[in-house]
Parts: C-alpha cells; structure tokens; sequence
C-alpha cells in the first residue's frame, strides 16, 4: 500500500501513474484530502487500485457514523478512525457502514506517542498495554482492523487472535534510512511477526527507480 503524502491531484497523479501496476492499494491521507477531497478518491479508483481513505476520525458517534458512511458511499475500502473515540462511536460507525464494501482500521496509539507523553495526554499506560487494551475495544465494537506497528503485532495476536487485520506503517527495506520513524521493520519481519498489509511510503517514493523498489518489496513479502 503506498501512501500519497503529496499537496496536490497532479501531484497524486503522477505517482499513481508511475505504481499503479505495482501497488494494489493507494492510501489519501489529510494533505492530499483536505487539497483534492473526493476527487483524488476517483482518480485512485480510475487506475483500478483501491483506495485506502486514512482521515483517523475522532468526533462523536454520529458524525464519525456519517462520515464513515459517506466514505463507504465513495468506494474507499479501507478507512481509519481512533479506538479511542470510545465504545459507542465505534460501534455505531460499524453499524453504519455494515453490508459496504469498506473495511474499519482502528489506529489505538500513534506511534509518534511516547509513555511520557501518553500520560500527558491522561491515558492509562504503557503504551503496549494501552495498544493492546483499545484495540480490545475496537474488536469489541465489531472493528476487525487494526493499524500498529510491526512489533506490536505479536501480542495482538496473542491478545486477539488471528482474525484482526494488521495494516502496518514503519516498513524499512534493510539498508534504507528509516527517516522520522522510531519503531521500524524490514517487509519480512513485519510479515513474519503477523502483518496483513504493509504501508511503505517513502523507500518506494524516495527510490531512483520507485517501481523496481516496489517490486523488490513484494518479492520479499512473497519469500517471507
Ligand atoms: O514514508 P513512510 O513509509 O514512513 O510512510 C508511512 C505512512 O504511514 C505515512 O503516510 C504515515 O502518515 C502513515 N502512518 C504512520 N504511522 C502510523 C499511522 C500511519 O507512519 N501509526
């Protein structure tokens, strides 16, 4: 899944024409949304790949509900919404995009949050015991996606069992720079330790020849 973190719809379009045979899923995020909105949907549907809508909603249940239901309306398969915005939101936002085609993603902590952090916030931590107990949550809620990081996949396998689809960021080919990440993977790790989906932005973006990069990934996702 590549992410376009890009300012524009050109700019969207230009890398969507330069993957679209390599990547299944392109991921829109709040940059390119809030410039495009549902234009850069279409223009993700429009080269046959799906389309990941990553907008992390958190508001209360019926605004989260509609949004989410919108979203199912245009097409997204996957969309996601914070674990943290509680039992209801979550569980009316699955009743409301219940027989779509759209599958949930709950993110539990930001992995850019820290424990010292996460206690000013005021959630109960450390932040594995915070991960494992929102994601609880979602499941319960009727929310069968996840977004985590590549180690914390383990234990939430552990805790959840092998239903839960495990979308997981932070990926790092062996030898490429992991930028701003802290908590990084290689594609055979993150598989090997229970990953479902691997999002990789900038190792294929920031690559001289972006498709080889990617087709390079998906070999090694196919090894491990
Ligand atoms: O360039 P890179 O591979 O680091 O991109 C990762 C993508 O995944 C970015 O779009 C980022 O916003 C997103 N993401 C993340 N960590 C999370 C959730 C989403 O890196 N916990």
């Amino acid at each position: 899944m590549l992410p376009l973190d890009v300012p524009s719809l050109s700019a969207a379009s230009e890398w969507i024409e330069r993957l679209k045979g390599e990547v299944g899923v392109f991921k829109v995020g709040l940059e390119l949304f809030t410039a495009a909105g549902p234009a850069a949907l279409a223009r993700v549907h429009q080269s046959g790949a799906d389309c990941f809508l990553d907008l992390k909603l958190h508001d209360i249940p019926k605004t989260m509900a509609c949004a989410a239901r919108t979203a199912a309306d245009l097409g997204v398969r996957y969309l996601t919404l914070h674990a943290s915005a509680g039992p209801r939101a979550l569980a009316t936002t699955a009743e409301a995009i219940r027989g779509t085609n759209t599958q949930l993603l709950a993110v539990s902590v930001l992995t850019s949050l820290d424990d010292s952090e996460l206690d000013a916030v005021g959630l109960a931590g450390p932040v594995a015991e915070a991960v494992t107990r929102l994601a609880r949550l979602a499941a319960d809620a009727g929310i069968q996606g996840l977004v985590c990081s590549a180690r914390e996949c383990e234990p939430l396998r552990q805790a959840l069992g092998p239903e839960p689809l495990l979308v997981v960021p932070g990926i790092r080919p062996t030898g490429s720079a992991p930028d701003d990440q802290r908590r990084v993977a290689t594609p055979a790790e993150a598989v090997t330790w229970g990953a479902d989906l691997l999002v990789v932005g900038r190792p294929i973006r920031d690559a001289d020849d972006p498709a080889r990069a990617a087709r390079a990934i998906v070999h090694e996702i196919a090894q491990a």
